[in-house]
């Protein structure tokens, strides 16, 4: 009965859509109210928005989510990526739901997170292996682990502006406001012990010449490279991944993609299928759990035969327990995600979205003449407000970021929702959603131009 009442206020909500948007209800006040009470910052963790438009989701449809005042927006926030299928797939929640009948979690072997081990390492070029985890943080941290116990040296080189998770080594120069000299670190975060900071160089995304000078010199401890193959929204440069790709095989150096957003984005292949440069190892995420708690770390066996407890004696052994390691229901509903993208035209559908709204906003740019150009991939970009090249994270740091701040909330306020510098694409966004976005980015451009 609930469930019925709850679908079909939710059609409704899609039929009144933006054009009337609601003031805040009582309930989603009072709820603003406790999250500021309880939660430190009011937030979660993750995306938060300014007073004025904060609101608390009571549900996801498709390509949209909705307040709980009944606002509906188009959503490319995507639960930060995962919901490619758009939210509450009919076939994920099916999967689910017909699974949970059949319990929780055992802490053992089961029969989907074995099927999703298959499926992952058919579809993945490196991935002959793969240990389940829960988080993306998790799967770069161990990747990290497995590829300092191969190679038995500590450091680790990443990129300037690369983001992998919030733990201790990742945390390292993702978004330094005043950076250092290349290779020394700046810690994003208080508490992280200080000797840590001397264990991760740095190095600039597609500068292959300083980035190979830096491992040339430092080879000798260095235990693993790791980058964001498409680090944030930035393409690689021709020649940039397989030159990283060359260098760390001349030095034995496992090469660690971070894929944890491109991984089933990109291409089915992840990253590495779409640029054509195999890695030793991969962290993967979010698209794999299909939006509940599930990652992985794959790689060559040779590299994940550390994991394999009957080397607990050898010295060579990496410890990697979790809990919820391979969690079936996060499984049950990786697998359909998987399926449902692995069918005919998915991955067609999902460009060609991206193509449209890319496009159209690189248009409405040029027309306003705003210093600005969009940034990406289709399935993953945004704009990025300078004129200056954008092949770094220094390049991503010169834009206005007060223009940025004010595009987000002016589309926040015309019901579109994106991140604060990702706007993510899923199969579920229709032409009609993009025209609806391109005309909320045409009165927003209006508004910032004006004022
Ligand atoms: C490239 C990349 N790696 C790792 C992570 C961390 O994943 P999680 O938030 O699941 O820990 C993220 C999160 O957005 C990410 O974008």
């Amino acid at each position: 009965m609930h469930e019925r009442w709850e679908d079909e206020r939710l059609t409704h909500e899609r039929e009144i859509g933006m054009a009337q948007r609601q003031v805040r209800s009582t309930d989603e006040e009072q709820l603003l109210e406790k999250a500021k009470r309880y939660l430190p910052g009011g937030t979660l963790g993750n995306t938060q928005f300014a007073d004025d438009v904060a609101f608390v989701v009571r549900a996801g449809k498709g390509s949209k989510i909705f307040d709980m005042s009944g606002n509906a927006y188009i959503d490319y926030l995507l639960g930060s990526g995962p919901m490619i299928l758009g939210h509450a797939h009919p076939a994920v929640v099916a999967a689910v739901r017909e699974y949970l009948e059949r319990g929780s979690t055992y802490f053992t072997l089961n029969e989907p997170a074995i099927h999703l081990a298959e499926a992952i390492c058919q579809a993945v070029p490196c991935a002959e292996k793969i240990r389940f985890c829960s988080t993306g943080s998790e799967a770069t941290f161990f990747a990290l682990r497995a590829a300092r116990t191969y190679t038995k040296k500590d450091k680790i080189l990443k990129f300037e502006g690369g983001y992998h998770g919030s733990h201790d080594y990742a945390l390292m120069s993702s978004s330094p406001t005043v950076p250092k000299d290349f290779p020394q670190a700046v810690p994003d975060s208080a508490g992280i012990p200080r000797v840590l900071e001397d264990q991760v160089l740095i190095a600039p995304f597609n500068d292959l010449e300083t980035t190979s000078a830096i491992i040339e010199r430092h080879h000798h401890e260095l235990g693993g490279v790791i980058v964001e193959p498409f680090q944030r929204i930035i393409t690689p440069r021709p020649g940039f991944l397989q030159g990283l790709r060359e260098v760390t095989q001349r030095f034995a150096i496992p090469l660690i993609f971070d894929e944890v957003v491109t991984g089933f984005r990109l291409a089915w292949g992840g990253a590495q299928e779409y640029y054509g440069v195999v890695p030793d190892l991969a962290a993967f995420g979010k698209i794999i759990g299909g939006g509940y708690p599930l990652s992985a770390v794959v790689g060559h066996a040779e590299v994940m035969e550390a994991f394999n407890p009957d080397r607990e004696a050898s010295g060579d052994f990496i410890a990697q327990i979790g809990t919820l390691n391979g969690n079936p229901v996060a499984a049950v509903a990786g697998l359909a995600t998987l399926q449902q993208l692995h069918q005919e035209g998915t991955y067609r559908q999902l460009f060609s979205m991206g193509h449209a709204l890319r496009h159209g906003l690189a248009d409405l740019l040029k027309r306003f003449g705003t210093a600005g150009q969009v940034v990406g991939e289709d399935p993953l970009f945004d704009v990025v407000f300078t004129d200056e090249p954008v092949n770094d994270y220094r390049g991503v740091l010169t834009q206005n970021r007060e223009l940025l701040r004010r595009f987000n909330a002016e589309l926040l306020k015309r019901g579109i929702l994106k991140g604060s510098s990702k706007m993510y694409m899923s199969v579920a966004h229709t032409a009609a959603d993009v025209e609806q976005t391109l005309t909320a980015v045409r009165e927003s451009f209006e508004v910032m131009t004006k004022a």
